[in-house]
């Protein structure tokens, strides 16, 4: 049987894609990380399954598009997007900011994100902040940075009050950093709790060598939650 969290990350992507997919939608976004795999299942079983193009956010959903019957197209050929779901590290409520970038695609799930009026977030309970970003998600902000940049970044970084600054790592699976889909570095920025995620999101937009941030600010219509009791709910 599935865990309570994969149960929660299921009902999320099931309810957001037929409670907000429109009937005659043409281009569709799907972001990356363990979420949005049932989002591109669902997808791949509505009726209007072939009137649509799916817009992935990286190497991981691009398979899993045609692995579930879908097309294929990209964000040059489509940069207006009818509606997108992504998941999320983090989920601030109120504006609906996020912290993203735990699986390295944030650059391109920024640009996913920003080419549709319909952002529908889809996340496990985990993610529901009680108030601030950086509570739960304690990682540090995700920073895609330009490789020979890094250390310079790193040093602005700590002046603007970040507590630890670690160039992420591919661990186990890989000597050396991370190399994101961009063939960038990653940073993760820790600044503890972030009361002004907009302030500090063009603080480190300024810093020469930082390509995107983590930081989705107002750019959320919706959030779905599965929740630990089987039922879901909806932040709009
Ligand atoms: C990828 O860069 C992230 O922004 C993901 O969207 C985020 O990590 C959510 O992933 P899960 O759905 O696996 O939690």
């Amino acid at each position: 049987a599935m865990s309570g969290v994969e149960s929660a990350k299921k009902i999320a992507a099931y309810k957001a894609v037929e409670e907000n997919l429109p009937g005659d939608a043409k281009v569709v976004g799907v972001g990356s990380g363990s979420t949005v795999v049932y989002v591109a299942e669902r997808l791949g079983q509505m009726a209007n399954k072939n009137q649509f193009v799916c817009i992935p956010t990286g190497f991981q959903l691009k398979q899993l598009i045609l692995d579930n019957g879908l097309t294929l197209g990209t964000i040059e050929q489509y940069p207006t997007i009818d509606i997108a779901f992504d998941g999320a590290d983090e989920v601030s409520p109120g504006k609906l900011d996020l912290i993203k970038g735990g699986g390295a695609c944030l650059f391109q799930e920024k640009l996913v994100a920003s080419a549709t009026d319909n952002f529908v977030v889809v996340a496990d309970f985990r993610k529901k902040s009680p108030q601030y970003l950086g509570t739960n998600w304690n990682k540090g902000v995700p920073i895609e940075v330009v490789p020979n940049s890094w250390v310079y970044v790193t040093r602005r970084l700590k002046e603007l009050g970040a507590k630890q600054v670690i160039l992420r790592q591919g661990g186990s699976a890989k000597a050396g950093p991370v190399i994101t889909d961009n063939n960038n570095f990653l940073i993760d920025a820790d600044f503890g709790s972030i009361k002004d995620p907009a302030a500090l999101n063009t603080k480190l937009l300024a810093i020469v060598g930082v390509v995107e941030t983590g930081l989705f600010v107002n750019m959320t219509k919706k959030v779905y939650f599965g929740d630990e009791d089987g039922t879901h709910s909806v932040w709009q």
